[in-house]
Formats: structure tokens, sequence, C-alpha cells
């Protein structure tokens, strides 16, 4: 046991995009899960003086972090300034299994588990709204202009239809399904990648004002596939959804790969999740017999690692057929 004045512990999990990624910038909807197998530990305890961090990325005083990561020294301070109570010193210890820069929530993952362990160590009441002004700091330093579907999903325990400026409501799911996720090995940049269409949107704005309307479209279908528990017509839109992403420049040849081997591996559907250029995939998958294949598959020919994981059908379903 240990005092909570003197040690806290914040945990934040991971995040999946099913569908709707980049749209998202541009108000259409997106549909996003969360990822508990990949989790992120903030511990704290007292320090001598100042406020250091340790972890992976970055280990010493926050007031010398490297320039990338300046939004979590600016959210720790903002979020100390907000509970306004003293302190001699802090050490904030980070763990987390959530490989970075692959679309899967890593610093909206991180800013949150820190935010809740300082809220914490300083025994105060963290509202959800507090909780969310506290990590946009942190997002907007790290991706520049941020939908904000990162940091609901990381939060957020339950699938989510998020749109931009609007909140988020809950998704029903009707049939359980498998995903498989499989990272590609090459870190992401998604700040880049928002930049590129922005670019593109100036250049050829007919065109790629079409992939962003087409992906919000087929957002809207997969939430009627969700709710019908029709696998076959979430897996197709999920396929549809990735060539608007390769038009729009954010796949690239090692995420193609991956996402036809998965579908020749048996995939209902696959595309790549989050800002793309690196990163990950997700594969749709009916069964775990299946997933394990798609998984066996994508691990034989170039992905470094795969997690797959069931969805479950939702509580608000369930309570709608019962
Ligand atoms: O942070 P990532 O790589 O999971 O991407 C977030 C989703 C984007 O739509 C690409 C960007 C955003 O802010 O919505």
């Amino acid at each position: 046991m240990f005092s909570s004045r003197n040690r806290a512990i914040g945990k934040a999990h991971s995040k999946l995009i099913l569908i709707g990624e980049h749209a998202v910038v541009y108000g259409q909807p997106a549909i996003a899960l969360p990822f508990p197998t990949l989790t992120v530990t903030c511990a704290i305890e007292e320090a001598d003086s100042g406020i250091h961090l340790d972890s992976k990325l970055y280990s010493g005083p926050i007031d010398q972090i490297p320039k990338r990561l300046k939004g979590l020294a600016i959210c720790i301070h903002k979020t100390i300034q907000e509970i306004g109570k003293h302190h001699n010193g802090l050490l904030l210890k980070i763990e987390s299994m959530i490989p970075i820069g692959r679309g899967l929530g890593s610093s909206a993952a991180i800013a949150v588990a820190i935010v809740r362990s300082l809220f914490q160590y300083f025994n105060c009441e963290l509202s959800d709204e507090k909780l969310r002004e506290l990590v946009n700091i942190a997002e907007t330093y790290a991706h520049g202009n941020p939908s904000g579907i990162d940091m609901e999903s990381v939060c957020c325990d339950e699938p989510i239809w998020f749109e931009r400026g609007k909140g988020i409501a809950s998704v029903a799911i009707r049939s359980s399904f498998y995903l498989v996720v499989a990272d590609t090995g090459r870190a992401g940049d998604t700040r880049s990648a928002v930049g590129s269409i922005k670019h593109k949107l100036d250049k050829s704005p007919i065109q790629t004002k079409q992939s962003i309307d087409r992906i919000g479209q087929y957002t809207l279908d997969a939430r009627n596939a969700l709710i019908q528990g029709n696998l076959v017509q979430l897996g197709l839109l999920l396929n549809l959804a990735q060539t608007e992403l390769e038009k729009l420049g954010v796949s690239d040849h090692g995420i193609n790969h991956l996402v036809n081997i998965a579908r020749n591996a048996g995939a209902l559907g696959a595309k790549l999740t989050g800002g793309g250029r690196g990163g990950c995939i997700i594969a749709l998958a009916e069964n775990c017999v299946q997933a394990r294949e798609i998984s066996e598959q994508l691990n034989q020919n170039g992905a470094k690692r795969t997690w797959s994981f069931k969805v479950e059908e939702t509580q608000q379903f369930q309570s709608i057929t019962s």
C-alpha cells in the first residue's frame, strides 16, 4: 500500500479509428474504438525539486524536454497550475505499451495518463471536461490541428461516433467481430499527412472534396452496417474508405501490401487506421479462427507485429434486443 499523497497512478488505453480518419478533420463523422490491449501508465512520486520525466521518449527535467515533446511539458505545467496546490518536486514515470506514431493514439493516451495521475496525486476531482481541455493542449502541440478524435477515443471505454465540434455519441453494435491490427514497423507522421491533404484541397479542391465526402458517406453506412450486424457490408465499406485514403495520398506501398495480404487471407475488409504513411492497418474478421489466419499471414508477410481482439456487441444493443 502507498499513500496517495506521495504516489499516484493514472492509466489510459490506446484507440483505433475504424473508419473516417482524415475526413473527420473536415467535419465528416468517424467511428473509433477503444483498443484495451495496449495501455499507458503514469506513476508519480515526490522528488527533491523540479518536475522530472522518466520515459522511453525522454528522461530528465521537463524544462529541458526536446521540442517535439514540448506539448507534454506545457500540459503538465497547465495541469499543476489548474490544480493550484504546492509541491516540492515531482517525478513522472511513464510506461507505455503503445508504439509511437502508429495511429494508435499514443500521444493522447500519454497525456490522459499524465493528467489523471496528477489529479490523483493531489487528491483533486477531475471532470471529463477538464481532462479534455488539458489533454487538448498536448494534442494541439503534437498534431497542429487535431480533430479531437484521438483524445475522445482514448478517454472512452466504448466505441464512439465522433463529429468535430459536435462531440461524441455511442455506436450500437449488433454482432461482435474481430479486428486484426498489423504494424508496418514504420512511424507515420500524422501532422504532415493532415497537412498534405490540406495542400491537395488547395490544389485540386473538387477531387479532394469528393474523396472526403465519400469517406463521410461510407462512415454513415458503416454505422448502419454495425447496427444491422452486417459484417460483409462493413468490410466492403472499410475497403472503399481505403481506396479514398489511397487517392488522398495518405496510404503508401507498405500499407497497401499489408492490406492486400489481409484481404487475401480472408479479411472481410482492410484499411489503414489513423494518420497513415506508415503506422498500422486494421483487418476485419468474422471470428477468431479467421482472425488467427489473417494474423499469421500478416506476420509471415512483412508485418512487424500484429494484435487481434474481439469487439463485443454493445450493451445498448443487447438491452434493445433482449
Ligand atoms: O493520431 P492518428 O495518427 O491516429 O490520426 C488521427 C486521425 C486524423 O484524422 C488523421 C487526424 C485528426 O486529427 O483527426
